[in-house]
């Protein structure tokens, strides 16, 4: 067994949504997703076993809560065996400011990192559904550019793939408009949007998407994979809205960009939305638009922070 095992993971941006599952325990979602791995945004995760007498985790040089991966450690002391108290030190490349889920690329670094550290078979499938214990979303970090999670039925079956893995020119400007931790976590926030009246009807339409976003994909359409994204993730959105407990991601700044982008569309740009659990928004575009969208997105927000992020590839050693 080696000594110190160092992974890195880049986090990903749902095109087709999860949100929402069918068991809680175990991440099994309620839709399948898609999504592209995106190359700035990343986590690199070095893990040591350790005399400690428990588990413990450094982000980005500071001690943290360690409750929720001692928790995933424990899952995977349950899947391959006993092993020794681990040591994690983690770095997120991830404005966590510009409000992407670093869990997608925490646990799927993790992941990586550990089955270096145990030894085991490199398998995608596997470390996919393993990261999935983690945080659903990380199971899809795995890969580069596109993946998508066949949703399953059970832990065995509820693993991502790589769908297509090139880069079809899609680019992403993130608006960072708040820097807050989000109020409602997505996992809380998912469970509730699923006792939305309409939350069964997201749930078919998601599936017909998915289909649609793949052929998108495939042709490299960057408009129909555009309009298809905006469509499901403004739909995740009404459904916390319209759920029993209603709650609402989105503050006055995140439609102001939200209706300024879909008015850049309407006057000829490549320029279409997707939100997840938080204010900002991500803007999908072409790698030929990017620029010129920049522009007139700094001229509309001078108070905000854009970033531009394009696809990235799978997890790899360091
Ligand atoms: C809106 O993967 O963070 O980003 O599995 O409970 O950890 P848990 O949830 P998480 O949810 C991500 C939700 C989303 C959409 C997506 O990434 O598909």
């Amino acid at each position: 067994m080696k000594n110190i095992v160092t992974a890195r993971a880049h986090t990903n941006i749902a095109l087709i949504k999860y949100w929402g599952k069918t068991d809680i325990a175990l991440n099994i979602p309620t839709t399948s997703s898609l999504s592209m791995t995106l190359e700035p945004f990343y986590t690199t995760t070095s893990v040591e076993f350790t005399d400690n007498e428990s588990d413990s985790l450094i982000l980005n040089s500071a001690m943290e809560d360690s409750s929720r991966v001692s928790k995933f450690l424990e899952m995977m002391r349950g899947q391959y065996g006993n092993f020794p108290k681990v040591m994690i030190q983690s770095e997120n490349h991830v404005p966590t400011a510009a409000g992407l889920a670093s869990s997608a690329s925490s646990f799927a670094a993790l992941t990586a990192a550990m089955f270096g550290l145990l030894d085991l078979e490199k398998d995608d499938s596997e470390m996919s559904r393993i990261a999935r214990r983690g945080s659903g979303s990380a199971s899809r970090s795995i890969f580069g550019n596109f993946a998508v999670w066949n949703k399953g039925e059970n832990h065995q079956s509820s693993f991502a793939e790589s769908f297509y893995n090139k880069d079809i020119g899609l680019s992403m400007i993130v608006a960072e408009i708040s820097s807050e931790k989000k109020k409602m976590s997505s996992t809380k926030g998912m469970q509730l949007a699923q006792t939305a009246p309409t939350y069964g009807a997201w749930v078919e339409k998601s599936a017909i998407q998915l289909a649609e976003m793949k052929q998108a994909i495939l042709q490299a359409d960057i408009e129909k994979v555009g309009l298809i994204a905006q469509d499901n993730a403004l739909g995740m959105h009404e459904q916390n809205r319209l759920c029993l407990e209603p709650f609402d991601y989105f503050t006055s700044e995140t439609q102001r960009v939200v209706d300024f982008t879909k008015e850049c569309y309407k006057a000829g740009l490549l320029a279409f939305v997707t939100i997840d659990a938080g204010p900002n928004v991500k803007i999908i575009t072409d790698h030929a638009t990017e620029k010129i969208l920049l522009t007139k997105l700094k001229a509309e927000f001078p108070e905000l922070t854009f970033d531009i992020a394009r696809a990235g590839g799978a997890y790899e050693y360091l």
